[in-house]
Protein backbone atom coordinates (compact mmCIF):
# COMPACT_ATOMS: atom_id res chain seq x y z
CA UNK A 1 0.00 0.00 0.00
CA UNK A 2 1.61 3.10 -1.53
CA UNK A 3 -0.02 5.55 1.70
CA UNK A 4 -0.61 4.64 5.56
CA UNK A 5 -2.34 6.92 7.16
CA UNK A 6 -0.44 8.10 10.43
CA UNK A 7 -3.87 8.11 12.61
CA UNK A 8 -6.92 6.18 12.09
CA UNK A 9 -9.92 6.70 14.00
CA UNK A 10 -12.70 3.83 14.61
CA UNK A 11 -16.45 4.35 15.55
CA UNK A 12 -16.98 0.59 16.23
CA UNK A 13 -21.30 0.04 15.78
CA UNK A 14 -23.06 -2.84 15.58
CA UNK A 15 -22.56 -4.45 18.96
CA UNK A 16 -25.69 -4.62 19.60
CA UNK A 17 -27.36 -5.60 16.30
CA UNK A 18 -24.83 -8.34 15.81
CA UNK A 19 -25.55 -10.00 19.48
CA UNK A 20 -29.24 -9.81 18.42
CA UNK A 21 -28.56 -11.57 14.94
CA UNK A 22 -26.54 -14.34 16.61
CA UNK A 23 -29.69 -14.85 18.53
CA UNK A 24 -28.13 -14.11 22.34
CA UNK A 25 -30.88 -12.60 24.43
CA UNK A 26 -28.27 -9.85 25.38
CA UNK A 27 -26.89 -7.00 23.91
CA UNK A 28 -23.62 -7.44 26.12
CA UNK A 29 -22.02 -10.23 24.38
CA UNK A 30 -22.23 -8.05 21.15
CA UNK A 31 -19.89 -5.47 23.32
CA UNK A 32 -17.38 -8.35 24.75
CA UNK A 33 -16.99 -9.85 21.06
CA UNK A 34 -16.50 -6.17 20.83
CA UNK A 35 -13.18 -5.97 23.30
CA UNK A 36 -12.07 -8.98 20.53
CA UNK A 37 -12.43 -7.29 17.06
CA UNK A 38 -10.43 -4.31 19.07
CA UNK A 39 -7.59 -6.22 20.31
CA UNK A 40 -7.40 -7.69 16.25
CA UNK A 41 -7.82 -4.21 15.09
CA UNK A 42 -5.43 -2.60 17.45
CA UNK A 43 -2.58 -5.24 16.47
CA UNK A 44 -3.46 -5.27 13.03
CA UNK A 45 -2.67 -1.27 13.06
CA UNK A 46 0.32 -1.29 14.79
CA UNK A 47 1.82 -4.08 12.19
CA UNK A 48 0.34 -2.00 9.30
CA UNK A 49 2.13 1.24 10.53
CA UNK A 50 -0.32 3.29 12.05
CA UNK A 51 0.98 5.46 14.38
CA UNK A 52 -2.52 6.54 15.87
CA UNK A 53 -5.49 4.39 16.86
CA UNK A 54 -8.58 6.58 18.38
CA UNK A 55 -11.74 4.19 18.74
CA UNK A 56 -15.16 5.57 19.97
CA UNK A 57 -15.53 3.42 23.03
CA UNK A 58 -18.01 4.92 24.97
CA UNK A 59 -19.55 8.56 23.91
CA UNK A 60 -21.03 11.04 26.42
CA UNK A 61 -24.81 9.74 24.82
CA UNK A 62 -23.80 6.31 26.13
CA UNK A 63 -24.83 7.26 29.40
CA UNK A 64 -28.65 6.79 28.83
CA UNK A 65 -28.36 3.17 27.79
CA UNK A 66 -30.25 1.08 30.47
CA UNK A 67 -28.31 0.94 33.45
CA UNK A 68 -27.39 -2.84 33.03
CA UNK A 69 -25.75 -1.96 29.74
CA UNK A 70 -23.79 1.16 30.96
CA UNK A 71 -22.34 -0.86 33.89
CA UNK A 72 -21.68 -4.26 31.67
CA UNK A 73 -19.76 -1.83 29.57
CA UNK A 74 -17.65 -0.44 32.78
CA UNK A 75 -17.03 -3.78 33.71
CA UNK A 76 -15.92 -5.16 30.58
CA UNK A 77 -13.40 -1.71 30.00
CA UNK A 78 -12.18 -2.51 33.65
CA UNK A 79 -11.55 -6.46 33.17
CA UNK A 80 -10.06 -5.74 29.54
CA UNK A 81 -7.70 -2.83 30.64
CA UNK A 82 -6.09 -5.87 33.24
CA UNK A 83 -6.55 -8.76 30.68
CA UNK A 84 -5.17 -6.69 27.70
CA UNK A 85 -2.34 -5.43 29.61
CA UNK A 86 0.31 -8.02 28.05
CA UNK A 87 -0.85 -7.63 24.40
CA UNK A 88 -0.32 -4.02 24.55
CA UNK A 89 3.24 -4.56 26.22
CA UNK A 90 4.05 -7.18 23.30
CA UNK A 91 3.11 -4.87 20.35
CA UNK A 92 4.42 -1.89 22.11
CA UNK A 93 0.98 0.03 22.31
CA UNK A 94 0.60 2.95 24.63
CA UNK A 95 -2.60 3.33 25.68
CA UNK A 96 -4.49 7.00 26.66
CA UNK A 97 -7.73 8.24 26.76
CA UNK A 98 -9.52 11.15 25.67
CA UNK A 99 -13.12 12.40 27.09
CA UNK A 100 -15.02 13.11 30.21
CA UNK A 101 -12.84 10.61 32.44
CA UNK A 102 -14.04 11.98 35.83
CA UNK A 103 -17.88 11.08 34.87
CA UNK A 104 -16.23 7.03 35.10
CA UNK A 105 -16.44 4.92 38.07
CA UNK A 106 -13.60 5.40 40.25
CA UNK A 107 -12.18 1.74 39.68
CA UNK A 108 -12.37 2.22 36.00
CA UNK A 109 -10.57 5.62 36.01
CA UNK A 110 -7.82 4.17 38.33
CA UNK A 111 -7.75 0.61 35.92
CA UNK A 112 -7.29 3.34 33.17
CA UNK A 113 -4.87 5.98 35.27
CA UNK A 114 -2.47 2.38 35.60
CA UNK A 115 -2.42 0.91 32.36
CA UNK A 116 -1.79 4.30 30.72
CA UNK A 117 1.73 4.37 33.28
CA UNK A 118 2.35 0.75 32.79
CA UNK A 119 2.43 1.33 28.79
CA UNK A 120 4.05 5.30 28.56
CA UNK A 121 7.29 3.97 27.53
CA UNK A 122 5.61 1.84 24.64
CA UNK A 123 6.64 3.81 21.36
CA UNK A 124 5.02 1.85 18.03
CA UNK A 125 1.30 2.85 18.16
CA UNK A 126 -0.90 4.89 20.84
CA UNK A 127 -4.42 3.43 21.21
CA UNK A 128 -6.93 6.27 22.61
CA UNK A 129 -9.93 5.11 23.72
CA UNK A 130 -12.47 7.76 23.57
CA UNK A 131 -14.60 7.39 26.94
CA UNK A 132 -17.08 9.26 28.05
CA UNK A 133 -16.67 11.26 24.55
CA UNK A 134 -18.73 14.11 22.88
CA UNK A 135 -17.48 15.97 20.34
CA UNK A 136 -19.59 19.51 21.40
CA UNK A 137 -18.56 18.81 24.94
CA UNK A 138 -15.16 18.87 24.17
CA UNK A 139 -15.21 21.88 22.15
CA UNK A 140 -17.20 23.55 25.14
CA UNK A 141 -14.95 22.80 27.44
CA UNK A 142 -12.10 24.25 25.15
CA UNK A 143 -14.50 27.68 24.39
CA UNK A 144 -14.71 27.60 28.09
CA UNK A 145 -10.98 27.61 29.04
CA UNK A 146 -10.37 30.10 26.38
CA UNK A 147 -12.49 32.46 27.70
CA UNK A 148 -11.09 32.23 31.09
CA UNK A 149 -8.29 33.08 29.83
CA UNK A 150 -9.59 36.16 28.26
CA UNK A 151 -11.41 37.57 31.14
CA UNK A 152 -8.20 36.85 33.32
CA UNK A 153 -6.43 39.35 30.67
CA UNK A 154 -4.07 36.22 29.63
CA UNK A 155 -5.45 36.06 26.20
CA UNK A 156 -6.61 38.92 23.19
CA UNK A 157 -10.22 37.68 21.68
CA UNK A 158 -8.83 38.61 18.53
CA UNK A 159 -5.45 36.55 18.67
CA UNK A 160 -6.87 33.48 19.33
CA UNK A 161 -6.01 31.17 16.55
CA UNK A 162 -6.74 27.68 15.50
CA UNK A 163 -3.91 26.21 17.19
CA UNK A 164 -4.92 28.07 20.12
CA UNK A 165 -8.39 26.24 19.57
CA UNK A 166 -6.79 22.48 18.72
CA UNK A 167 -4.43 22.96 21.88
CA UNK A 168 -7.69 23.38 24.58
CA UNK A 169 -8.66 20.09 22.68
CA UNK A 170 -8.82 16.61 24.65
CA UNK A 171 -6.79 15.81 21.68
CA UNK A 172 -4.47 18.56 21.66
CA UNK A 173 -1.51 15.91 21.72
CA UNK A 174 -2.50 13.91 18.72
CA UNK A 175 -2.28 14.45 14.98
CA UNK A 176 -5.68 14.79 13.61
CA UNK A 177 -6.76 11.70 12.04
CA UNK A 178 -6.49 11.21 8.14
CA UNK A 179 -9.06 8.46 7.69
CA UNK A 180 -12.30 7.59 10.14
CA UNK A 181 -13.74 4.32 9.71
CA UNK A 182 -17.38 3.41 10.79
CA UNK A 183 -18.96 -0.03 10.79
CA UNK A 184 -22.26 -1.17 10.72
CA UNK A 185 -23.27 0.82 7.66
CA UNK A 186 -24.16 3.86 9.35
CA UNK A 187 -23.24 6.84 7.72
CA UNK A 188 -22.79 9.78 9.93
CA UNK A 189 -20.49 11.33 12.69
CA UNK A 190 -22.04 11.04 15.94
CA UNK A 191 -20.74 13.79 17.55
CA UNK A 192 -17.27 12.26 17.15
CA UNK A 193 -13.66 14.71 16.95
CA UNK A 194 -15.49 16.92 15.06
CA UNK A 195 -13.03 19.87 14.67
CA UNK A 196 -10.48 16.74 14.24
CA UNK A 197 -11.67 15.09 11.05
CA UNK A 198 -11.85 18.35 9.12
CA UNK A 199 -9.94 17.00 6.23
CA UNK A 200 -10.23 13.28 7.22
CA UNK A 201 -11.27 10.56 4.21
CA UNK A 202 -14.49 9.19 5.78
CA UNK A 203 -15.10 5.27 5.01
CA UNK A 204 -18.27 3.18 5.84
CA UNK A 205 -18.19 -0.36 5.87
CA UNK A 206 -21.15 -2.82 6.49
CA UNK A 207 -19.46 -5.40 8.74
CA UNK A 208 -20.56 -5.08 12.21
CA UNK A 209 -18.24 -4.49 14.37
CA UNK A 210 -17.44 -7.38 15.97
CA UNK A 211 -16.99 -9.27 12.68
CA UNK A 212 -13.95 -6.90 12.07
CA UNK A 213 -11.40 -8.42 10.14
CA UNK A 214 -8.10 -7.65 9.37
CA UNK A 215 -9.43 -7.82 5.50
CA UNK A 216 -11.59 -4.99 6.31
CA UNK A 217 -9.51 -2.60 7.72
CA UNK A 218 -7.08 -3.30 4.49
CA UNK A 219 -10.16 -2.73 2.24
CA UNK A 220 -10.19 0.98 4.82
CA UNK A 221 -6.70 1.39 4.27
CA UNK A 222 -7.07 1.07 0.25
CA UNK A 223 -10.06 3.22 -0.11
CA UNK A 224 -7.85 5.54 1.49
CA UNK A 225 -4.80 5.19 -0.38
CA UNK A 226 -6.97 5.15 -3.28
CA UNK A 227 -8.33 8.87 -2.72
CA UNK A 228 -6.82 11.98 -3.67
CA UNK A 229 -6.81 14.11 -0.65
CA UNK A 230 -6.68 17.53 -2.04
CA UNK A 231 -6.97 20.37 0.92
CA UNK A 232 -8.57 22.70 -1.44
CA UNK A 233 -6.52 22.42 -4.04
CA UNK A 234 -6.24 21.46 -7.44
CA UNK A 235 -5.32 17.78 -8.56
CA UNK A 236 -2.63 20.01 -10.84
CA UNK A 237 -1.35 21.71 -8.24
CA UNK A 238 -0.62 18.60 -6.31
CA UNK A 239 1.01 16.71 -9.16
CA UNK A 240 2.79 19.66 -10.32
C1 LIG B 1 -21.65 0.44 19.39
O1 LIG B 1 -22.48 -0.67 19.18
C2 LIG B 1 -20.64 0.14 20.37
C3 LIG B 1 -20.58 0.70 21.61
C4 LIG B 1 -21.56 1.67 22.11
C5 LIG B 1 -19.53 0.33 22.53
C6 LIG B 1 -18.23 -0.01 21.88
C7 LIG B 1 -17.50 -0.85 22.82
C8 LIG B 1 -16.67 -1.86 22.51
C9 LIG B 1 -16.27 -2.24 21.15
C10 LIG B 1 -16.09 -2.67 23.56
C11 LIG B 1 -15.04 -1.97 24.27
C12 LIG B 1 -15.71 -1.22 25.33
C13 LIG B 1 -15.12 -0.39 26.16
C14 LIG B 1 -15.98 0.45 27.04
C15 LIG B 1 -13.64 -0.32 26.20
P1 LIG B 1 -24.00 -0.54 19.56
O2 LIG B 1 -24.17 -1.11 20.92
O3 LIG B 1 -24.46 0.87 19.40
O4 LIG B 1 -24.62 -1.48 18.47
P2 LIG B 1 -26.02 -1.30 17.72
O5 LIG B 1 -25.95 0.00 16.99
O6 LIG B 1 -26.05 -2.49 16.82
O7 LIG B 1 -27.08 -1.34 18.77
Amino acid sequence: MKNIPQHVAIIMDGNGRWAKKQGFTTRVRGHELGVEALRRAATNAAELGIRYLTVYAFSEENWQRPKVEVDALMNILMTSLSKELPVLQENQIRLHAIGNLDALPAKARAQLDATRAATAGNTRMVLTLALSYGSRQELTAAVQGLARRAANGELEPEAITEADIAQSLWTHDLPDPDLVIRTSGEQRISNFLLWQISYAELVFLPVLWPDFSKEDLVAALEQYSSRERRLGKTSEQLHA
